[in-house]
């Protein structure tokens, strides 16, 4: 059995494309997810992945999730930080409630996951946690500052931890995915993402697989080199 990776969001989106890619090359991979039954079923139906449900944003469900990953398929080696949530609105139209969640989602889920694995990690001698940023945590972006503060915010962390994981044989590298073609983006109004377009320089939204991809790099055994860094897949939105 490959080594066991934990996807958090995994049952849809990037994340579901994420697993897909993991398990094809041989990882045991495990999916976390935050609320929708009925799309979880349909992803462990169609591929055989096992799936977990709790809220990444709550320290105790995390601890009791990964409890249950590891009784299930062994210590988690792999750790990607891919849940996150929109609530899109102008600063004078946001409510304490769409920062909270944002922030607590997005970033406090890569704090409490990634303090339930670390541990393991260290005494192992080894991890891999690859944290999903975004384009948006680079350049800010109109209507986002709970998003862009939180992704932003997973772009430091990362530069930390990987400092603290390095001699143990954990890297720790992020993310910074462009416009991706998943539902979170097909809810931006239309008329709002024809412009977003218009930016992209390859002149289309990003893949799921194409940010799959990117973790597959970062995750490998002989990628022990490559720490702290972001990976911006973008299309050529923003060179960073
Ligand atoms: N720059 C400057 N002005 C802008 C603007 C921009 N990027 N976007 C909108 N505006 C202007 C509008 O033209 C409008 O001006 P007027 O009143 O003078 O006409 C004004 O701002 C208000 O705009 P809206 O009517 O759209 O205001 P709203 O409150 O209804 O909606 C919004 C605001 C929710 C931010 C909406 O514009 C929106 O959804 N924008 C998209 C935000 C976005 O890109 N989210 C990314 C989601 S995907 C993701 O996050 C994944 C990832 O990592 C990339």
């Amino acid at each position: 059995m490959g080594r066991v990776a934990l996807v958090t969001g995994g049952t849809r989106g990037i994340g579901a494309a994420i697993c897909e890619l993991l398990r094809d090359k041989g990882y045991t991979v495990a999916a976390n997810y935050g609320g929708n039954d009925d799309r979880a079923n349909q992803f462990k139906a169609e591929t055989g992945i096992p799936v977990y449900k709790w809220d990444v944003s709550d320290m105790a469900a995390c601890q009791a999730g990964i409890e249950q990953v590891t009784a299930d398929l062994g210590a988690v080696e792999i750790l990607v930080n891919n849940a996150g949530i929109t609530r899109d609105g102008t600063m004078h139209k946001m409510d304490t409630d769409m920062w909270q969640a944002v922030i607590d989602t997005n970033l406090g889920s890569c704090f409490n996951m990634s303090r339930c694995v670390i541990s393991g990690m260290r005494e192992n001698g080894f991890g891999r946690i690859v944290n999903i940023g975004s384009i948006n945590g680079q350049a800010g972006q109109y209507g986002q500052v709970n998003y862009a503060a939180a992704k932003s915010g997973i772009h430091g962390f990362t530069k930390a931890l990987a400092q603290e994981g390095a001699a143990k044989g954990i890297t720790v590298n992020a993310i910074a995915p462009g416009y991706i073609a998943t539902d979170m983006v097909a809810a931006v109004p239309d008329q709002v993402l024809e412009k977003i377009v218009a930016q992209i320089p390859v002149g289309r939204l990003g893949e799921a697989g194409e940010i799959a991809r990117g973790v597959a790099f970062l995750v490998a055994d002989d990628a022990g080199f490559i720490t702290g860094s972001t990976l911006s897949i973008n299309g050529g939105q923003h060179m960073y």
